[in-house]
């Protein structure tokens, strides 16, 4: 595995102000750096993982996904040019822009920029989340997820997981074709849904507590249509989370407890139920797409689909007591 993370996204919009407003005060980003043209932001360590600028359209203008060495970076130059796709080599003056050692640019098949780079520079002071927050999930997870949407799958598919080595987690057939892909234990940091246009479908970001997600939630409904899916919880990477609308005209997925999976033992699976064990009411449907998902979500409560919290050390405590479900699941999977 040579790509090891989501290491930055840059973004478009028209009203940088909003962005601010958004990013600090919803989801607890910390702003860093702001131009005439620009606002950066960091949520970890890192010097800065969103880079919003003044440009029409909306949607991500490039995505920077993560090397661990000078050597990979190469290795993956050669193998691209080998395999007939157009590499540069970023400037000095554009590592130092993305404050990163090195990198290289290319074009996925839909023309999406894409930049692979090593050598992130961290900052020297603690990151001062915009709200109060228990801070985000990152490290070696990377800064969350994107999904994007597609007009054909298949081609995305032969690139990422062909030509760059993104991993499949598991996938959706019906009602589109959906599938997730691995580059480090969280379930996906990249996912594709067919329906018909190439742009970004919702990004993620994950929070240490829950109740970051609930005050979260509470901050988004102050707001007249700022909510886009209602909390939820995913059926294949167990997140609980809400969704909102970016001022980058996509979604931002916030959630919390998503499962770490185990690369080396991994089978991808087609998912039937979901994608959601309950909630995840989705504004941006239609009302024929709405009718399948409330279905959808009704035999999933039927059937009683469910799975445990996936929990981190130091943000839960172990109650006395036994839990029957959970002892009957783990002996069904030790015997299955
Ligand atoms: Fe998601």
């Amino acid at each position: 595995m040579e790509i090891q993370a989501l290491g930055y996204v840059g973004l478009r919009a028209s009203d940088l102000d909003e962005w601010t407003r958004y990013g600090t005060g919803l989801l607890g980003l910390q702003l860093v750096d702001r131009s005439a043209k620009s606002r950066a932001f960091r949520m970890d360590d890192r010097k800065q993982r969103f880079i919003v600028s003044d440009e029409p359209g909306g949607g991500a203008s490039f995505y920077g996904w993560e090397v661990p060495d000078a050597a990979t970076l190469d290795a993956m130059a050669d193998r691209l040019q080998k395999a007939g796709i157009a590499v540069a080599r970023g400037s000095r003056a554009l590592a130092d822009e993305r404050f990163v050692r090195d990198l290289i640019v290319f074009s996925d098949p839909v023309g999406n920029r894409v930049e692979v780079f090593h050598g992130p520079q961290v900052a020297n002071e603690p990151f001062k989340a915009g709200r109060t927050i228990s801070g985000f999930r990152t490290g070696p997870l990377g800064m969350g997820h994107v999904v994007l949407t597609v007009a054909n799958i298949d081609e995305m598919v032969a690139f990422y997981s062909g030509v760059l080595g993104f991993k499949l987690t598991d996938y959706f057939v019906s009602p589109y074709r959906v599938s997730f892909y691995h580059v480090n234990p969280r379930h996906h940091s990249l996912g594709f849904v067919e329906v018909g246009t190439n742009g970004v479908h919702h990004m993620m970001v994950e929070l240490f507590s829950l109740d970051d997600v609930g005050q979260g939630y509470d901050v988004a409904q102050m707001e007249e249509g700022r909510v886009t899916s209602t909390l939820g919880r995913h059926i294949n990477d167990m997140v609980t989370s809400f969704y909102t609308k970016t001022p980058s005209g996509f979604h931002m997925e916030y959630g919390w407890g998503g499962r770490a999976i185990d690369m080396d033992n991994w089978t991808p699976n087609e998912v039937t139920d979901g994608p959601s064990a309950w909630g995840h009411d989705r504004q941006w449907l239609n009302d024929d797409e709405k009718q399948v998902a409330k279905r959808i979500r009704m035999e999933a409560a039927q059937k009683g689909v469910r799975s445990p919290v996936q929990v981190i050390e130091g943000n839960y405590n172990r109650m006395p007591g036994v839990c029957p479900w959970f002892d009957t699941v783990s002996r069904e999977r030790k015997a299955g």
